[in-house]
């Protein structure tokens, strides 16, 4: 991955955070039943035509790992700072070019071992699963970072829906191949072998903090964040969070991910986030926090594990976490 520095962005393209609070508040308002006079359920649409999304507010949920205080960052940098290389490798490309893919109908292929195999269309694999909002820090390979507020829902449940075999080991992940919608697909810039491929442990997979997103800041996944279903493991660097899936497969050995087999000695399996571990061409110490400035470059201190270490730290007790990167 290349990195490169955060394209100026105009402060009037910015969604003010306390206008995303008032969105929350009618939100919340809206799941907990609350009713609001003359206010049809869930009907803001004025910024695009995302379908807004019934969820618990993470301030409602029991786990605090689920949330942060640190502030959000505004809602056109999440959706305009991407990487999503299927359409691209420049970071405005998702935003430009995303709104080519087709989203519906969407299947799921659910292949390997599970005893619910099958192509599942996703309304029905997600059937009933209450979703949630998780308020996430994205640490990206590249050192910069962010903090979404997602909405989806424990990966563990809808694994516990297809019901993994003993065999199971690894859960991998596959992302749409749509040549035709996808210009990075087509071109070979990216130098990926598509389609895009990522995998996880399945004691990872089945870990509360991950979570398959199908919104963000209330509402459906914009294309360019990986409508209409992506991965989102946040100790780990953002390339694990594979987006807009259409297989899942249960297995017994480390699946191949795309940018491992790409770069090997730059990107691992595992990917934790670590200041100790320096990607080889450049320091994994710190991060720019976005959104930042020329003037006001915002760099921070990275943190083991993105900060999810008391989390998730017994996952690799013994582990040399220098050999598994
Ligand atoms: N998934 C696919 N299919 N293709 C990609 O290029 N990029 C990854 C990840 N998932 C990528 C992907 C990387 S490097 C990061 S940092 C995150 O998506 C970025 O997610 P965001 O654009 O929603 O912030």
């Amino acid at each position: 991955m290349l990195i490169k520095r955060a394209a100026d962005i105009k402060s009037s393209e910015i969604t003010p955070e306390s206008v995303w609070l008032r969105r929350r508040d009618f939100i919340r308002g809206a799941a907990a039943g609350v009713a609001l006079a003359g206010l049809p359920r869930l009907s803001f649409a004025e910024d695009s035509g995302r379908r807004a999304l019934d969820f618990t507010p993470a301030a409602d949920l029991a786990n605090d790992a689920f949330r942060t205080d640190e502030p959000l960052t505004p809602l056109q940098h999440v959706t305009h700072y991407n990487n999503f290389y299927e359409f691209g490798t420049q970071k405005g490309d998702p935003a430009r070019y995303a709104g080519r893919l087709t989203t519906e109908p969407w299947t799921v292929k659910v292949t390997g071992e599970v005893e619910r195999p099958g192509t599942y269309a996703l309304e029905d694999l997600l059937r009933g699963i209450p979703l949630e909002e998780r308020i996430y820090r994205l640490r990206c390979v590249e050192a910069w970072s962010m903090v979404i507020p997602w909405v989806g829902f424990p990966l563990a449940t809808l694994l516990q829906r297809l019901r993994p075999t003993s065999r199971a080991k690894y859960v991998s992940f596959q992302t749409v191949m749509r040549r035709s919608e996808m210009r990075g697909q087509r071109s070979g810039t990216a130098l990926i072998d598509w389609p895009y491929v990522e995998g996880l442990r399945i004691d990872e997979a089945a870990h509360p903090l991950t979570i398959l997103a199908v919104g963000l800041y209330g509402k459906e996944l914009p294309n360019q964040n990986g409508a209409p279903l992506r991965l989102v493991v946040p100790w780990k660097y953002g390339f694990k969070s594979v987006k807009s899936i259409v297989r899942i497969t249960l297995q017994e050995r480390q699946p191949r991910t795309s940018w491992n087999q790409l770069a090997p000695h730059e990107y691992g399996f595992y990917a934790n986030v670590n200041p100790e571990v320096d990607h080889p061409r450049w320091s994994q110490a710190r991060e720019r926090r976005l959104p930042n400035t020329l003037f006001n470059p915002n760099f921070i201190d990275t943190v083991l594990f993105n900060g999810y270490g008391e989390q998730v730290a017994s996952l690799y007790s013994g582990m040399d976490l220098r050999r598994y990167y």
